[in-house]
């Protein structure tokens, strides 16, 4: 068969090729798939070779668990976000992603387009859990509004499945997390209030989560945590800063007056909520440092951060008082 590369002059075949290498890798990009040759690199092939075979041998997380600390957390994020089909036995054992359009409505992103954040907020919180000298592995974690798990399957790189818990409002977002096989155990809001969960939680954290509750809903569900965490357990959430309502007026010039109102509610309140559709509970909400002094008696703020490449998420390092 006559290809293109035969038909063309030698001397124009390595820029087209150059150029055509370049287009495949933009569509990828944009399909979440770029980094996928990095799974065949020499770097971290014995291991994953090893794991690969480890999964191939049958479905215990536990003989897996060894093979998966070794991997570099950025290659173990690849490996879950990527729709692999370079290490079968990895893929066919490990939790599947949800289809492209749910984890647009839920985070906005879609495949590896999630990995810049995930690695930089789950080391994060391992080196803080882990600076007062306990053991990340030891950890029994709490994801709130867990949605289609993806921070579930990032911290699984450190702590088992028996473990780790998600929560979420949503019986069909917890339903998808089951289909994909995300590690750990799902529980509905209510699931929290049972006695076993007293105290249970060394580790709890809600990303893009606070951003977006009215302010009674946000209230009653930090008393819930106060119940269910450690007394010596961490907290990580996220918030809104007030900066919030000015990328709304460029995003979203149509409702400038109301973004104008919501900034000076913030400053006189601490407080800025605008529901999604009505009077609902669920919504857009920035939250100010003196809101957090005034109102968060249980807690201690323990410090603030925000996620490189996701500036509008501040993180909240929390401790019960
Ligand atoms: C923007 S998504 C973030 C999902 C996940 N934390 C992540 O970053 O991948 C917000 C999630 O919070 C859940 N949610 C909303 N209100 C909640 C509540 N009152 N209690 C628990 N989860 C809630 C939603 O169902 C949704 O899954």
């Amino acid at each position: 068969m006559i290809s293109w590369k035969t038909r063309l002059p030698p001397a124009l075949r390595n820029p087209l090729r150059r150029f055509l290498v370049r287009v495949m890798e933009t569509s990828n990009l944009r399909a979440g798939n770029d980094f996928s040759w990095l799974l065949r690199e020499s770097y971290w092939r014995a291991d994953l070779q090893a794991l690969d075979e480890a999964c191939a041998r049958g479905s215990d997380e536990a003989a897996w668990r060894p093979l998966i600390e070794r991997l570099p957390l950025e290659i173990f994020l690849l490996l879950l976000f990527t729709r692999q089909t370079e290490w079968p036995n990895i893929a066919r054992r490990f939790p599947s992603l949800p289809a492209a359009g749910l984890q647009e409505t839920y985070t906005s992103k879609v495949n590896q387009g999630h990995l810049a954040t995930l690695a930089w907020f789950v080391p994060a919180v391992v080196q803080r859990y882990q600076a007062g000298g306990r053991r990340i592995e030891e950890a029994m974690a709490l994801d709130i509004g867990c949605g289609w798990g993806r921070f579930l399957r990032a911290f699984w790189r450190y702590i088992p499945g028996s473990q780790l818990y998600g929560m979420d409002i949503s019986p069909d977002i917890l339903k998808s997390c089951d289909e994909c096989g995300v590690p750990g155990r799902r529980l509905l809001p209510g699931g929290l209030a049972t006695p076993e969960m007293r105290r249970r939680f060394s580790l709890i954290y809600a990303y893009s989560v606070f951003t977006h509750l009215a302010e009674a809903t946000h209230l009653e569900l930090l008393a819930r945590l106060r119940e269910v965490v450690t007394d010596d357990g961490l907290v990580a959430l996220t918030i809104r800063p007030r900066a919030f309502w000015d990328l709304l007026q460029v995003q979203w010039p149509q409702r400038a007056a109301t973004w104008a109102e919501l900034d000076k509610t913030h400053q006189s309140s601490g407080y800025g909520f605008t529901g999604h559709a009505g009077p609902t509970t669920y919504g857009e909400a920035s939250i100010d440092r003196s809101y957090i002094e005034r109102s968060w008696k249980d807690w201690q703020v323990e410090g603030f951060g925000f996620v490189p490449g996701e500036a509008y998420q501040i993180v909240v390092w929390l401790r019960p008082r």
